[in-house]
């Protein structure tokens, strides 16, 4: 993989703070875009931007050929038909809807099943509905690796909810394995693939998951760009989650019926442009080759780890799979105060707890430091963040 040849498309990365070239090691919060993924964003509001699937000009069928378009290049890659590829703003939003549309299948004698390593977008909806139903609410703890403990399914499990990659640790997680665990007793498994898409691309078929959301941004796509796949009889049986223009066929003024997938479930102008834009990153990684990117963050979470343990630090997890994340803390210093240190170095690394405070509280830190790479990262990035790391710990530690 030439990382040289792939940093020039992503001229952000020139950057310099403080006199230091940026090394942006950022990637799990959001990854930089490449000026190709900007040129299609930008070719389609200069050269064919109407409203979509409302206008019989040819500017808007043209607008909306390119919607389209985008929605089949995307469902091709995770291996899903366009009827089920639902565009959103994020997995924030893919997660609450399903939540919301699925709760009237969920009831008092009900169990919902989540795990400790669950970021709270795929935590707090399924807490809420269990809260407002009355149902259980379980959890699927977190090893001292930093992996999924076993786990048996209550026999009144509708629902479980999982991540494919941890956001704090990078751990991944068996999607096969623990679909099927679920499915005995009968559940609907819903897998949060935020964390996971940018780097490992799933076939939700063979996946064995009912339901899976993902956002472009953290995968070379714009912000703003999001996916909510389900399986088909599924999503035909569930009701809308929101009402209003493009996802709906007749209106009178007692009733109302719903357009076919996927419209049913995309009301309101949809962010065009965002999903263009996610097509072309999901070309991008493709051209690249997802297996090529992972071995090259496997190569710099090695580098890292090494590094680190010279130094002395704590680092969390150690999962036998894992992406490009390393969550680490300098002893008796806070995490924010390292994130301090490596802003002024040029090093943008993420302090905190990651959207995941059951996680974190369950390492017993208030918060760690990330570094979270990507198909652009380089070694000489990785030397950087341990030298200022070092230099952190003759600070604060
Ligand atoms: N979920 C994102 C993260 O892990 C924002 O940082």
């Amino acid at each position: 993989m030439d990382v040289e040849k792939i940093r020039k498309d992503f001229p952000i990365l020139a950057k310099k703070y403080h006199g230091k070239t940026l090394a942006y090691l950022d990637n799990a919060a959001s990854s930089q875009k490449p000026v190709q993924v900007v040129d299609a964003v930008r070719d389609f509001y200069l050269n064919s931007y109407a409203n979509v699937h409302r206008g019989s000009y040819d500017l808007s069928v043209e607008a909306t050929e390119a919607y389209e378009k985008a929605r089949k290049r995307v469902g091709k890659h995770f291996g899903a038909k366009e009827k089920e590829t639902i565009f959103t703003r994020n997995t924030t939003e893919s997660l609450n809807a399903l939540a919301y549309s699925l709760s009237d299948s969920i009831g008092e004698d009900d169990a919902i099943v989540v795990t400790e390593m669950d970021h709270h977008s795929n935590l707090v909806p399924w807490q809420q509905l269990c809260l407002r139903k009355k149902a259980e609410l379980h959890f699927v703890e977190v090893d001292g690796n930093g992996e999924l403990a076993d786990f048996d399914f209550p026999s009144n499990t509708a629902l479980f909810a999982f991540p494919h990659v941890s956001n704090v640790l990078g751990t991944v997680n068996d999607v096969e394995k623990w679909a099927k665990k679920a499915k005995k007793e009968g559940a609907l498994v819903v897998l949060d693939g935020a964390a996971g898409a940018p780097h490992i691309p799933l076939n939700v078929h063979r996946s064995g998951v009912d339901f899976y959301a993902f956002s472009g941004h953290k995968m070379l796509g714009p912000m703003g760009s999001g996916v909510l796949w389900g399986k088909q009889e599924l999503l035909e049986k569930m009701p809308p989650f929101l009402y209003g223009g493009s996802m709906i066929t007749n209106v009178e003024k007692g009733k109302s019926e719903w357009a076919d997938l996927p419209h049913k479930f995309e009301a309101g102008t949809p962010d065009a442009g965002g999903a263009i834009g996610l097509a072309k990153a999901i070309d991008y990684l493709e051209s690249v080759g997802f297996s090529r990117i992972l071995e090259h963050e496997h190569a710099l979470v090695k580098k890292t780890l090494d590094l680190f343990a010279e130094i002395g630090l704590d680092v969390y997890g150690s999962p036998s799979k894992r992406t490009g994340i390393v969550s680490f803390n300098i002893r008796n210093a806070h995490a924010h105060d390292i994130g301090m240190v490596l802003g002024g170095d040029a090093i943008a690394v993420r302090a905190g707890v990651h959207c995941s405070q059951v996680l974190v509280k369950k390492l017993g830190v208030p918060a760690t430091v990330r570094a979270s790479y990507y198909l652009y990262n380089t070694e000489s990035e990785v030397e950087r963040l341990a030298d200022s790391v070092r230099k952190a710990k003759e600070v604060f530690g």
